[in-house]
């Protein structure tokens, strides 16, 4: 098991305001650099185009949080909120930029691409079904929902998928960009679907070796 050094409880609120300070530049500095004419090419497809693949970043790094605890025994759970809300935001950045920036808020043209357009349609589905997550992200709805909201927080496998597929049918030939988020997204569902033996394995060999038990799966 990896120990790395424990952040000392004084600094572990300002680490993760510090995320997602962090975690919006990207978006802070492309929007800045589009907004003063130092984006080359077309700016809207190039904001467009990072908002989208930072939404899958963030959505990648966000189901890392539980394999990295399980495997190594580093516990960055506390960031893991952080990494959702910053995937829902870039996720509503890129569908705002598409309504205002790219479609200049022509609502017909966007109904109808929303219906025709089968990679904006899984978008779009992936952007819905993120909205109640964000919605129930906080203390409140955790103690509220109970285990209604660790079922309703596993539709963060889905909506991944979903911006996988999404992203893959919206290029003309998929390349080598496309395939390497779908790969990590396919491992880290596959890696969801082994867990409960995986981590039984591991409770019966510390059982058997006197260690103390693993944490409950069920209120992870
Ligand atoms: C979880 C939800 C979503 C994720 C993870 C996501 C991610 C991405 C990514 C990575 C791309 C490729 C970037 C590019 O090559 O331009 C993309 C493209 C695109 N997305 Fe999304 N997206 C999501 C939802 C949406 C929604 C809700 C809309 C609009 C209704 C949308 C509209 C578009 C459009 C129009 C493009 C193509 C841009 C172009 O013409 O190059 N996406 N998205």
């Amino acid at each position: 098991m990896l120990r790395l050094p424990a952040l000392p409880k004084r600094f572990q609120a300002a680490s993760v305001w510090a995320l997602y300070a962090l975690g919006l530049l990207p978006a802070v500095w492309t929007f800045y650099l589009g907004a003063t004419g130092q984006l080359v090419g077309n700016p809207v497809k190039i904001f467009e185009h990072l908002l989208g693949e930072w939404a899958l970043r963030f959505l990648i790094l966000t189901l890392l949080i539980s394999p990295i605890r399980d495997i190594f025994g580093i516990n960055w759970v506390r960031y893991r909120r952080a990494l959702g809300l910053l995937a829902f935001y870039y996720v509503a950045m890129h569908f705002v930029t598409y309504m205002i920036l790219d479609k200049r808020l022509a609502i017909d043209v966007i109904i109808e691409d929303i219906i025709k357009r089968w990679f904006i349609t899984i978008g779009m589905a992936a952007f819905i079904l993120l909205i109640p997550l964000a919605l129930t992200s906080n203390r409140w709805s955790i103690r509220k929902l109970g285990q209604g909201w660790v079922k309703l927080h596993k539709l963060i496998y889905p909506i991944a998928a979903a911006g996988a597929l999404h992203y893959c049918l919206s290029v003309k030939v998929i390349g080598p960009e496309q395939l390497i988020y779908a790969a990590l997204i396919t491992v880290l569902i596959g890696w969801r679907l082994v867990r409960p033996r995986y981590m039984e394995r591991k409770r019966a060999q510390r059982q058997v070796r006197g260690e103390p038990g693993l944490q409950n799966p069920q209120t992870e």
